[in-house]
């Protein structure tokens, strides 16, 4: 009988890749897919330590698997508890003394070696030892050759992940401990899975890493390493590839080879997400941002040069310790002035370990709230402008999936926004021009039988 494993994945879309090839490392181990832990063999915890409610997120898990376990009796004495990603890396064994439901802790690095590491821990299950292995070793390299090729149906949309790990030590950032050092990937390996994910329906591919544009692999012109414009170009050339995104970006990496791409390179699409994290000279340099808002203005400028229409994201940090009222204003400053589509914007977490954490100035709880809604009311504004500037506008749509509704499919605008709209399934994994008749905060609306009608 096969077993069964259930993945729970926290934080980014890097845990989101990383959960898919987790399962393709059990699948040769007689391991498939199960939809909650309830009925599962194994559990594992694909955790995030980005923000202190992610991490504590994850021992609330712990304590519900603990029940299930007790209510499945035998059954339940031998289902296996893992915790994986980022919070593992961070906390190591300490884990195993705050959940003694964890049989074993393991970081990003190492999850080629996860069916050994299950062997292991199963005796000492079985032989009610005290004993659970932990591996929080660091050697990314390693583990993208290990992994094995992929049996699962990939989807329209993929990931694809060509960068780990960040050397960049902003002072809030837990990510260069969790991730460790920069490492890409060589381009070879890299296009060989690009055209297996192709072969196999994949119309769109998002490139990953922490630091995805200070990617420089192996496999460059003449023996150099390769730039991540000059990569997207190689991937540009992939038959049957139609869109390519890459995520996420620092803007001090954002160079010429990038921002020509953009200009040159049809299936890159006009949608870029661009952490500023704050409008403040002073607050950029504490955080260790290693730009100013005069260079992020510029880049933009740039950008949108290279590439009329482009959309912009953002990730920003409100209540960073010693932040004033005036420097938060410039943050809101800062958003009038670039117009963005879309945004992720957070509180200030103390991270264990981070410079920031034990900074003078911490900025109370309630001024934070009060400066985050404020923040979201504006960037909310603003991707509802986006938005509702799309209505009338036909936009080709790459529909992914069916929709919640019968009759109804999903997909993706250029500029990452969910489409739906009525239309036969016989249309996903096509690129569609979609008339937008309306638009929601969060997602358009399109109507493909206006669009037919136009053609006729
Ligand atoms: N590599 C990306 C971001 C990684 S983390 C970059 O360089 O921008 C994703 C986002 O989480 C960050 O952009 C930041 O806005 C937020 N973040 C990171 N650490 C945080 C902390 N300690 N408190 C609050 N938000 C944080
Ligand atoms: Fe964290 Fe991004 Fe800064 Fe790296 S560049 S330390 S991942 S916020
Ligand atoms: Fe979280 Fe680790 Fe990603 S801390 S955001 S899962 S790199």
């Amino acid at each position: 009988m096969p077993k069964k494993l259930f993945i729970k994945t926290y934080g980014c879309q890097m845990n989101a890749y990383d959960s898919q090839r987790m399962m393709d490392v059990m699948a040769p181990h007689g391991f498939e897919p199960a939809d909650s832990a309830e009925n599962a063999d194994l559990v594992i915890l694909n955790t995030c330590h980005i923000r202190e409610k992610a991490a504590e997120k994850v021992y609330s898990d712990l304590g519900r698997i603990r029940d299930i376990k007790r209510e499945r009796g035998p059954a339940g004495a031998e289902m296996m508890v893992a915790v994986a990603g980022c919070v593992a890396q961070a906390e190591g064994d300490e884990i195993l003394r705050r959940a003694p439901v964890v049989n074993m802790v393991f970081g990003p690095q190492a999850y080629h070696r996860l069916p050994e590491m299950l062997a292991r821990a199963q005796r000492f299950n079985a032989r009610g030892g005290r004993e659970r292995p932990v591996d929080t070793d660091f050697a990314a390299s390693e583990k993208f050759d290990a992994l094995p090729e992929s049996q699962q149906a990939p989807g329209v949309a993929a990931f694809l992940s060509v960068q780990e790990g960040c050397d960049k030590f902003c002072t809030y950032c837990v990510v260069p401990y969790t991730r460790g050092a920069e490492y890409s990937r060589p381009v070879a390996p890299i296009l060989a899975e690009a055209r297996r994910l192709v072969a196999r329906g994949v119309r769109e591919i998002t490139l990953l890493g922490q630091n995805v544009n200070a990617y420089h692999g192996d496999g460059g012109a003449d023996g150099k390493t390769c730039s991540l414009g000059q990569l997207i170009w190689r991937l540009a050339e992939i038959d049957g590839l139609a869109r390519i995104r890459y995520t996420t970006s620092y803007p001090g990496e954002m160079d010429d080879d990038l921002i020509s791409a953009h200009a040159e390179v049809e299936p890159l699409m006009p949608y870029l997400h661009l952490p500023v994290q704050s409008g403040s000279d002073r607050i950029l340099d504490v955080m260790n941002r290693r730009h100013t808002v005069e260079f992020y203005l510029r880049l933009v400028e740039r950008i949108r040069r290279a590439r009329p229409g482009m959309a912009l994201s953002s990730d920003f940090i409100v209540g960073f310790p010693g932040e004033t009222d005036d420097e938060f204003k410039e943050t809101l400053q800062l958003v009038r002035q670039v117009g963005f589509a879309s945004a992720f914007s957070f509180k200030f977490s103390a991270r264990p370990g981070t410079p920031a954490a034990t900074m003078d100035g911490q900025v109370p709880e309630a001024l934070k709230s009060e400066r985050l809604l404020a923040l979201q009311a504006l960037l909310d504004t603003q991707r509802r402008a986006f938005n509702s500037g799309c209505v009338g506008r036909t936009l080709p749509v790459l529909f992914e999936k069916p929709g919640r509704h019968a009759g109804q499919i999903t997909g993706r605008s250029p500029y990452l926004q969910p489409v739906f709209a009525e239309g036969d399934t016989a249309l996903i994994g096509r690129i569609v021009r979609t008339q937008i008749i309306d638009a929601g905060s969060n997602s358009l609306h399109g109507n493909l039988h206006l669009q037919a009608k136009a053609a006729e």
